[in-house]
């Protein structure tokens, strides 16, 4: 099979990485990939957005199948694209994706549906959110009703605070047409997670776990970021824990997707909030996480192209798929000044030491390659992955490898897995 994938990060480098180890793949291609990409896969230059370029690469190139790896391109509609032009694609609808695409709408469906998260209202109209916010106090969860790159989501300290970000996107123009409605929500206390599963539209495989360092510095201090390192299996998320949460929250909602004419086909990737009465829905995202995609490719044992192809066709009902119980963690060495401002074009050396530890790959994120050197081109731009039997032990390997890299100016978090390592004293 000649196979596609869509993106350039460290998602995508992780699933061309194990799509290329498929007896089934003859012929992988990325666009627009990057430097690492390029090791494993043929890299055409078509924006990852681009649907009617996406298009014509898969058919110039008699592509067979094709994985969407960002959120971006499946909520504009790229999947339906690829299916009106007769080319099986793993990833969700339009219609389907708007679980991530619109917060209200899934709000609204959990609403519905018993689904466990946390309580909302919608508004369009700055007095009438004002007033929602005044009168529910803080702390307050304000969030642009559409995709707005990561950065919608304000938790809100006080009610200041609050108010000031309602202003922002209602009448200010924050995130555009993404921030025309917001959603206000209830502050959940609790620890975050990410549970993975695939559905066909009607059947689901549970994945696994893993958690997400998202704020840029140590401590979870700093900026928000599209995250900084991940790590799976998560303790907190235990076998019990997993299963009220495919019971509570996955299954009604494929259920429910299904139910209502627009089945849910891909990978659904909850984030959760595990509290004292259990886990609650954060938020939905309609594709794999990045970083975390990197930590469930490493732990994934099976073929995982038939997997991603019983999306697209149904029949995940008899599928299965073997995962090592070893951890696995990433570690992202990002541009100094991400997420705000910073250069593109500093070089990176040592990589082929790193890539030498034992049971590290190195994940590139945002690289472009110049003749046989390699160049930082983005915000978060590698992705040092271990795995281990125990986390702290592919927490060392990592930083082993992250310490034979030699790029003065980049930075990355110490403290990756720290809620699953408790210090030695
Ligand atoms: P989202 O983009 O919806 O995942 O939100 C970004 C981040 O904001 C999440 O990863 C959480 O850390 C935080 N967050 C979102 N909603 C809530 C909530 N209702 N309660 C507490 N934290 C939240
Ligand atoms: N790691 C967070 C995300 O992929 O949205």
């Amino acid at each position: 099979m000649r196979i596609l994938v869509v993106g350039g990060g460290g998602r995508e480098h992780a699933l061309c990485w194990a799509i290329a180890a498929s007896p089934l793949c003859t012929k992988l291609f990325c666009a627009p990939g990057n430097a690492g990409i390029a090791q494993v896969a043929e890299c055409v230059e078509v924006g990852a957005e681009d649907i009617p370029g996406q298009v014509d690469l898969a058919q110039r190139e008699k592509i067979d199948f094709v994985v969407i790896g960002p959120d971006a391109p499946l909520v504009a509609g790229m999947a339906d694209a690829f299916a009106a032009a007769g080319i099986k694609v793993f990833g969700p609808s339009k219609d389907a994706a708007r679980l991530e695409g619109s917060k209200s709408f899934t709000k609204a469906l959990c609403r519905q549906h018993g689904i466990p998260t946390a309580d909302y209202e919608r508004f369009t109209d700055l007095a009438a959110a004002e007033a929602y916010i005044r009168r529910q106090g803080a702390p307050i969860v304000v969030k642009a009703d559409g995709l707005a790159a990561g950065k919608g989501v304000i938790v809100a300290e006080t009610v200041e605070q609050a108010l000031e970000a309602a202003r922002d996107m209602l009448a200010g123009n924050r995130f555009g047409a993404a921030g025309a409605a917001v959603v206000i929500e209830e502050f959940m206390e609790g620890e975050e997670v990410s549970l993975f599963a695939l559905s066909d539209g009607e059947h689901v495989l549970p994945l696994v776990g893993a958690q997400d360092h998202k704020r840029a510095f140590d401590g979870d201090k700093g900026p928000n970021t599209g995250g900084m390192g991940a790590y799976s299996p998560v303790p907190i998320l235990d076998a019990a824990m997993f299963e009220r949460a495919m019971a509570e929250i996955v299954r009604p909602t494929v259920k429910a997707m299904k139910e209502a004419g627009t089945p849910f086909r891909g990978v659904l990737y909850a984030g959760l909030m595990i509290g004292p009465s259990g886990p609650r829905l954060v938020e939905y995202n309609c594709r794999f996480g990045d970083p975390e995609c990197q930590v469930l490719m490493m732990r994934l044992r099976s073929d995982i192209v038939p997997a991603l192809m019983a999306c697209a066709d149904g029949g995940l009902k008899h599928f299965d798929l073997r995962w090592t119980n070893d951890a696995a963690l990433t570690v992202i060495l990002a541009t100094k000044g991400y997420p705000d401002g910073y250069a593109k074009g500093s070089e990176i050396r040592g990589l082929d030491a790193a890539a030498k530890v034992e049971g590290v790959e190195i994940f590139h994120a945002g690289t472009k390659a110049d003749g046989s050197r390699i160049l930082a081109n983005g915000g978060r731009v590698l992705n040092v992955t271990a795995v281990a039997p125990t986390v702290r032990e592919a927490r060392e390997r990592a930083y082993r490898a992250v310490d034979l890299i030699d790029w003065p100016e980049g930075f990355c978090r110490r403290d990756i897995a720290w809620r699953a390592v408790v210090p030695q004293s």
